[in-house]
């Protein structure tokens, strides 16, 4: 991990996130009384929100090992079936972007996730039979960026489906006050509020900025991070009031500018930015529809009057929207 030393390490140190952490307490509670793994668990929210890190003080709460992979990595069965048959009773194997798992290693989880095993083919053509491997029972979680990602036979075999939520700025004051505790950084506390307003309610993009800023100070000789560094940070950094980047200006100009403020498809957008189509819906699309910058029609992507206020542009309107 980037930041291994700033990850919380049990649930009391995870900040935000309060529902989760509620529904979890009592599942992790229920299980060790039992004796029993914990139930599947997928974690769905936009990226840089916790999951991993969450998946992490799970594993420590239990007292269990967690092996981290990825949908993408798992290309055959094999690679699957040998993961898990290594698992122990209650280990917890973590699957980020789950949603990207093809269809064949995906099938193989639906028995392992009901009834721990599975059933690999071996060998080809007229010779090939299938063998059944039992396992030891273990808890998958999940992490996608939306739970509707998932197909539904592979989503109905959660226990739990926990949805992230943005985190308040009060929130994002906490874990970058926590960070500078560990970094042995004095932080002012309007500092820390700017940081937290520029970083778009997601804790990685906070850290992130906030070690950029530690940057800024350490070369200006400077012991205390001040409101003053921080701006300055953010005027190098080119991360505005509404902590839009560089994507996310392009992203609006690209709508206003070339396609009249819309509405254009998502596919158009994405090859005209030269994107990747889910990147742009799951990565800078969320925030721009959550500042109300860009709306959604039945026909593609509009820029919003408030996108054409940001960049001083005059708000033109134009036919029905629905039309
Ligand atoms: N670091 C990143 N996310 C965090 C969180 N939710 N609580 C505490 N530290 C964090």
């Amino acid at each position: 991990p980037a930041l291994p030393d700033l990850r919380p390490q049990s649930l009391s140190e995870y900040i935000g996130q309060e529902e989760i952490k509620k529904k979890l307490q009592i599942a992790i509670a229920a299980a060790k009384i039992r004796n029993e793994p914990l139930d599947h668990i997928l974690l769905a929210g936009p990226p840089g929100l916790g999951k991993t890190t969450l998946a992490f003080v799970i594993a420590k709460e239990m007292g269990k090992n967690i092996y981290v992979t990825s949908g993408p990595i798992l290309e055959r069965q094999g690679d699957i079936a040998a993961i898990l048959s290594a698992l122990d009773f209650g280990d917890i194997l973590f699957i980020d972007e789950i949603h990207r798992m093809n269809k064949a290693v995906e099938e193989i989880f639906y028995s392992a996730l009901e009834d721990y095993k599975i059933d690999i083919m071996v060998g080809k053509g007229p010779t090939a039979r299938s063998i059944r491997v039992g396992l030891k029972p273990f808890t998958l979680i999940g992490a996608t960026t939306r739970s509707g990602l998932l197909s539904s036979p592979l989503r109905n075999r959660f226990g739990m489906i926990l949805e992230f939520q943005f985190y308040s700025e009060n929130e994002l004051v906490e874990i970058i006050k926590r960070a500078c505790g560990i970094m042995k950084i004095k932080v002012e506390d309007d500092a820390a509020y700017l940081i937290a307003k520029r970083s778009r309610g997601t804790p990685r993009i906070a850290l992130r900025l906030l070690k950029r800023a530690r940057d800024v100070m350490t070369i200006k000789g400077k012991d205390v991070l001040s409101k003053d560094l921080v701006e300055k940070t953010m005027d190098i950094l080119e991360i505005d009031e509404l902590g839009l980047d560089e994507m996310d200006r392009k992203i609006l100009k690209t709508i206003i500018e070339i396609y009249d403020g819309g509405p254009v498809g998502l596919e158009v957008l994405a090859s005209t930015l030269n994107v990747e189509v889910d990147t742009l819906k799951e990565v800078h699309e969320p925030y721009l529809l959550r500042m109300g910058l860009i709306a959604r029609t039945l026909r593609g992507r509009i820029a919003t009057p408030l996108a054409y206020k940001h960049f001083g542009y005059p708000y033109k309107l134009r036919g029905g929207l629905f039309d």
